[in-house]
């Protein structure tokens, strides 16, 4: 074991390892540290203890010594709507350390990181970046969808149906009996949510082997796959190769063209951010958003189209996505992979399903336009993120509707206080003001269930689950605690979308702003004590990733 116990000084580690059963042969051999995210409050990390068994024996095999450790998670769904989704994004951060903590501690030789539920895959990843020793992902699957009354469903059937049930077409008897049925069982959330786009962004980064993370949790052949994962990370320690060969502009490039062509979430932006932060590479909101713009989307998978993970697993997985996106020549190769294949081995190696309807190529695109838009203007001068959802360019103005907070603006959409044409402003949500930048999944589901997805805007300050759809802007920066513009809006002011010109703007003049201005005084600080309150010392803008150093 490299650095801990195999100097002759070192020998009250070694009794310890002893004590663990070690022996010292087991002492010899690399140590490869297996990360694992399970926590036994979320059905998303619930298989990672089993996993982690697997990526050991995998490691055994090829000749080296496993140690698994753990670390926490944050489950969204359970959270979302709720003060405890402020801990959401702040556990990226925690984690991250966490695993750095451990990987720096224990001096692992190489590292394996097995991760499911949205924050746990850029933390990971942002760890791996600092660590810089030979290290493996596995993204441990996607829930199977639910069947109910006929149909395929998921968590986003779920949160639309409080819409749903608002406006009459659906009673709670209804809501409770989905409830039922929509999550079958392990799992992340079952269709292109951010779990599932941030799994893609580890294949594409270079940093998972295409192939493992497709897999359904529950599949048995998922447990293969784990071992498999443990055998490539002896490689990558025999053959010296670390996360800083990996992780690259070039494979930051074919992940953001992932997350665009598979209709991806926007926390993908700022998660993207993050890890090109670690990695000491220079990406701005802006470029992630020119890209994207430039890529149709490819994968029919919802929330921007009719299927799910498992549908995209049967049609042939990632592998797929990637010989598709090969062939239009969207990919960069000259990157390494961590399982030593190239691209073109990939595409090689991808079975596409015959009659599978998922995938389609970038010729015939699912949506001509693309998953995502940054836009600029006077209500977002850092920068914000439109969910565009394959939509075409368009240009839609209405007067504000404003909310100070996730809660007061559900229960106004939920007393039928929004009409079509509105432009609902919830601020003070943001990374430092929620603080947290809590996901408005409650307030896009009660929108969309009430059928107003595609007529009414929403702008914020906090962050949207993968899951929502419909006319959302998130990421707005500055936010609001931090004396942005969008502190300054009031009741009835006039907001512009222009998505042709990738502009926000307030249509306010200055002198009125200004005055707003000089009268703005920051509200009382959100928390006073703990973590979210050192949370809000550190935390930059989402315009660069909320990260907190
Ligand atoms: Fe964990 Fe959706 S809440 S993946």
């Amino acid at each position: 074991m490299s650095g801990i116990a195999d100097d002759p000084d070192r020998a009250p580690a070694r009794s310890h390892l002893y004590a663990m059963g070690l022996s010292d042969d087991d002492m010899r051999r690399p140590v490869i540290g297996i990360a694992s995210t399970w926590t036994g409050t979320m059905p998303c990390n619930l298989t990672h203890r089993e996993l982690a068994g697997h990526v050991a024996e995998g490691v055994r095999r090829a000749g080296g010594t496993p140690m698994e450790f753990n670390t926490i998670a944050v489950s969204d769904n359970l959270t979302m709507g709720t003060p405890g989704m402020r801990a959401s994004l702040v556990s990226r951060e925690v984690i991250a350390d966490s695993v750095e903590l451990m990987g720096r501690a224990h001096q692992f030789d190489g590292i394996v990181a097995i991760v499911g539920c949205d924050k746990t895959v850029p933390a990971a990843i942002m760890a791996l970046a600092r660590l810089d020793i030979p290290a493996v992902v596995l993204y441990s699957g996607s829930m199977m969808p639910g069947r109910w009354r006929g149909r395929d469903v998921t968590i986003q059937d779920m949160w639309e149906s409080l819409g749903e049930r608002a406006v009459g077409r659906m009673d709670q008897a209804d809501v409770d009996d989905l409830a039922r049925h929509a999550c079958p069982g392990a799992g992340t959330c079952a269709a292109q949510y951010t779990a599932n786009t941030m799994g893609s962004v580890a294949d594409f980064i270079g940093l998972a082997p295409f192939g493992a993370g497709d897999i359904p949790a529950v599949a048995e052949e998922k447990n293969a796959a784990a071992e498999r994962v443990g055998e490539i990370a002896m490689r990558a320690v025999r053959e010296g190769v670390r996360p800083s060969d990996l992780l690259t502009a070039d494979a930051l490039h074919n992940a953001i063209v992932a997350v665009a062509a598979m209709g991806g979430s926007t926390n993908a932006v700022l998660h993207l951010l993050a890890i090109a932060r670690e990695a000491g590479l220079d990406l701005r909101i802006d470029e992630i958003g020119a890209l994207c713009r430039q890529v149709s989307i490819v994968a029919g998978l919802k929330p921007s189209g009719p299927h799910t993970a498992a549908d995209l697993w049967r049609a042939g997985g990632t592998s797929l996505v990637a010989k598709r996106l090969l062939e239009a020549g969207l990919l960069r190769e000259d990157v390494t992979l961590v399982d030593g294949r190239t691209y073109r081995q990939v595409a090689d190696d991808a079975v596409e399903t015959e009659g599978q309807q998922v995938v389609t190529s970038v010729a015939e695109p699912v949506k001509p336009a693309g998953a995502l838009a940054v836009l600029r203007g006077s209500l977002a001068p850092d920068g914000c993120v439109l969910k565009l959802g394959g939509r075409p360019d368009f240009r839609r103005e209405g007067p504000a509707r404003v909310y100070d907070s996730e809660e007061d603006c559900f229960a106004a959409i939920q007393s039928g206080e929004i009409s079509p044409g509105d432009v609902v402003v919830v601020r003070y949500e943001g990374p430092a003001g929620g603080p947290g930048m809590r996901e408005m999944l409650s307030i896009t589901g009660a929108l969309v269930g009430q059928g107003l997805g595609d007529s009414v805007a929403l702008v914020t300050d906090g962050r949207f689950s993968g899951v929502s759809h419909g006319l959302v802007i998130g990421h707005v920066a500055p936010e609001a605690y931090r004396g942005g513009p969008i502190a300054l809006v009031e009741n009835g002011d006039r907001v512009a979308v222009d998505t042709a010109a990738n502009t926000l703007d307030l249509l306010v003049d200055d002198d009125v702003l200004d005055a707003r201005r000089a009268a703005w005084k920051r509200p009382d600080r959100p928390v006073e004590r703990g973590v979210l309150a050192k949370y809000v010392a550190t935390v930059g803008s989402a315009s660069d990733g909320a990260v907190t150093v």
